[in-house]
């Protein structure tokens, strides 16, 4: 899959925004991002202007449905998870310039000028429909507040409004056998009347064709999905029974009890988080415009699979009823990342109730961030399922990148600061052998670079240890540890050779592995600059300008400690009794 051929000047980067309802945890990540993060730290490098948004999505049933399985409010879940993720993500590296919540009154703004424009452009209509009401609680009962039997699987434990077994999404009327979700709730759900608000999809399904047409180069589960619902558009409900959301902005009787559904709210949570960033950061209500209203900038969505519909085809199409917003110039979207049981030997899907699932909190304070980072993105579920295995994650992290890539840096920065005094060394006597080795760093920086650029992250990391594999089978060749009892001019050569080697992965672990990579660039006495919104130097293709010789080199440090068996079974058992979550 090629990366856009078009030009731009700017990136506007969004991973999903979680509900704030839990913590989040591996699988969130491995989808929406730790890629995310990966491809906007390698942007900044570059020197591109890019901005990364994310935060908290705040409304809907998964909030109110927690708070009162909890017993406490909606706004006391959101403060809490809000809290607890945004800082779970910080300490796992990943570099949003902003992390919003929808809860914000700006939010309000945002979502009821959307609305407004819609609406006024004939976009938005009203619809009786029947739902399915409680007549104990005496109320409706949206979404997931109704479980039953799955119209097209018989899934028994289906939502009101879509199966999690199948997949299938479907009207209230048709789930089979309702029963209601609420602690307390006994009765029998009987369907009721009720006025609603709705997207008139089709209307915007000639401009949506066109625009997915436009991008062949987008993953194929996300076109798949696209075209899918492109090919069977229908209206779509925006509104929903509840008092927690947002507002809708009509004069209408019939709002009262009613708010705008979570789902309409949430992407649009891109938009103002971005706004909010502006205000903080530029002091200016209107820097936002340019990241989503100039051609020139280019935007791309990370999500889960799960997200497609919505970022593929009704985000965009309540874009395109804007008129003056772009569209994203690609939706990365990712499978799920499963768990491998040991006890069974079988891959399971991550739940709540089976309490298999490992929280972000939990992993950071038991492991290295790099190494979680590394690990998950060399199993980057990326065209299908992975799973999450705690033999593989030792055999994988220890085998490739300590083995590899920091046995190799240690090696070489040792020898180098023991036999040369701490500096690169003369390189007077470079033979075939040093420049082939020479030759093939910028080959291989630009294989890395190739696979981010078209968002293949599992063969970048790939691509990034085949670089660390290279300088080991120089380094064994060249034998420097035999010839510095003997010619100190050739040891020097291939140490000169291994410290640029050095250098470039460094700046090529940036973004997989920003621990390591700032620990040895500290090292090597470089610095990666900071790039952000406002662009900067291209360190990247500063990687492989040489360092010179003579430059210091301090005394090197293990950039990744190994895992050791007996810590691995630990933290796997810990797994297994549901303590990660
Ligand atoms: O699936 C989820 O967790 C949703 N909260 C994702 C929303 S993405 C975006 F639209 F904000
Ligand atoms: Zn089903």
């Amino acid at each position: 899959m090629a990366a856009s051929k078009k030009t731009f000047q700017r990136l506007l980067v969004t991973s999903a925004l979680p509900y704030a309802n839990g913590h989040i945890h591996l699988g969130h990540i491995a989808g929406a991002y730790l890629p995310a993060d990966i491809y906007v730290r390698y942007q900044r490098l570059r020197g591109v202007k890019a901005l990364y948004v994310g935060g908290s999505d705040e409304h809907g049933v998964p909030i109110t449905l927690t708070a009162l399985k909890e017993g406490v409010t909606p706004k006391e879940v959101i403060d809490r998870y809000h809290t607890a993720n945004a800082e779970a993500f910080q300490r796992l590296g990943i570099s949003y310039d902003i992390y919003g919540r929808t809860s914000w009154p700006l939010h309000v703004n945002t979502t009821q000028q959307f609305f407004n424009t819609l609406n006024a452009a004939g976009y938005i209509h009203t619809e009786e429909m029947e739902l399915w009401y409680s007549p104990q609680l005496e109320r409706f009962l949206p979404d997931r507040y109704v479980k039953g039997v799955c119209p097209k699987c018989g899934y028994t434990d289906a939502n009101g409004d879509e199966c999690e077994s199948c997949g299938a999404q479907y009207e209230a009327h048709e789930l089979l056998e309702p029963r209601a979700n609420i602690p307390g709730d006994t009765s029998s759900p009987i369907l009721r009347q009720s006025r609603h608000w709705f997207l008139d999809l089709p209307k915007f399904r000639d401009h949506l064709k066109t625009w997915l047409d436009s991008h062949p180069e987008w993953r194929a589960n996300v076109k798949g999905i696209a075209y899918g619902w492109v090919n069977d558009l229908r209206t779509r409900c925006i509104t929903r029974d509840t008092d927690w959301g947002i507002p809708i902005p009509v004069d209408d009787p019939d709002v009262a009890n009613k708010r705008i559904y979570v789902w309409f709210d949430a992407p649009i949570g891109y938009v103002t988080n971005t706004r909010q960033w502006a205000i903080d950061n530029l002091n200016d209500e209107n820097g936002w415009e340019v990241w989503w209203k100039d051609q020139d900038t280019r935007l791309v969505h990370f999500i889960g699979k799960d997200n497609i519909p919505f970022h593929a085809v009704i985000f965009p199409a309540m874009l395109m009823g804007q008129q003056d917003y772009i569209l994203a110039d690609n939706v990365v979207g990712n499978e799920y990342l499963n768990i491998f049981n040991r006890r069974t030997g079988q891959s399971e899907k991550g739940s709540k109730s089976r309490g298999n699932m490992i929280s972000v909190r939990w992993a950071v304070d038991h492991l290295s961030v790099d190494a979680i980072r590394y690990y998950l993105c060399a199993i980057a579920p990326e065209t299908r399922d992975s799973d999450f295995d705690w033999d593989e994650f030792m055999n994988r992290y220890n085998g490739e990148l300590c083995d590899v890539v920091g046995n190799f840096v240690h090696r070489c920065l040792t020898m180098t600061v023991k036999n040369f005094d701490g500096c690169v060394p003369p390189a007077d006597a470079l033979e075939e052998n040093d420049r082939a080795m020479l030759d093939a760093i910028p080959r291989q920086l630009d294989a890395i670079a190739e696979a981010l650029e078209g968002f293949r992250f599992r063969q970048a990391i790939e691509r990034f240890i085949e670089l660390g594999r290279k300088a080991n089978v120089y380094f064994d060749a060249m034998k420097p540890w035999v010839t510095r009892k003997t010619d100190m001019e050739r040891t020097g050569a291939t140490l000169y050779v291994c410290c640029q080697v050095v250098k470039a992965l460094c700046c090529a672990m940036a973004p997989f592995m920003p621990e390591g990579a700032g620990k040895l660039a500290d090292i090597l006495n470089i610095t990666l600059p900071k790039n952000g919104p406002d662009g900067g130097p291209d360190a990247w293709q500063e990687a492989i300008t040489l360092l010179p010789v003579g430059s210091p080199i301090n005394k090197p440090e293990a950039l990744f400690p190994k895992l050791d068996k007996d810590q691995l079974a630990e933290l796997a058992e810990a797994h297994e009794r549901g303590e990660a979550t």
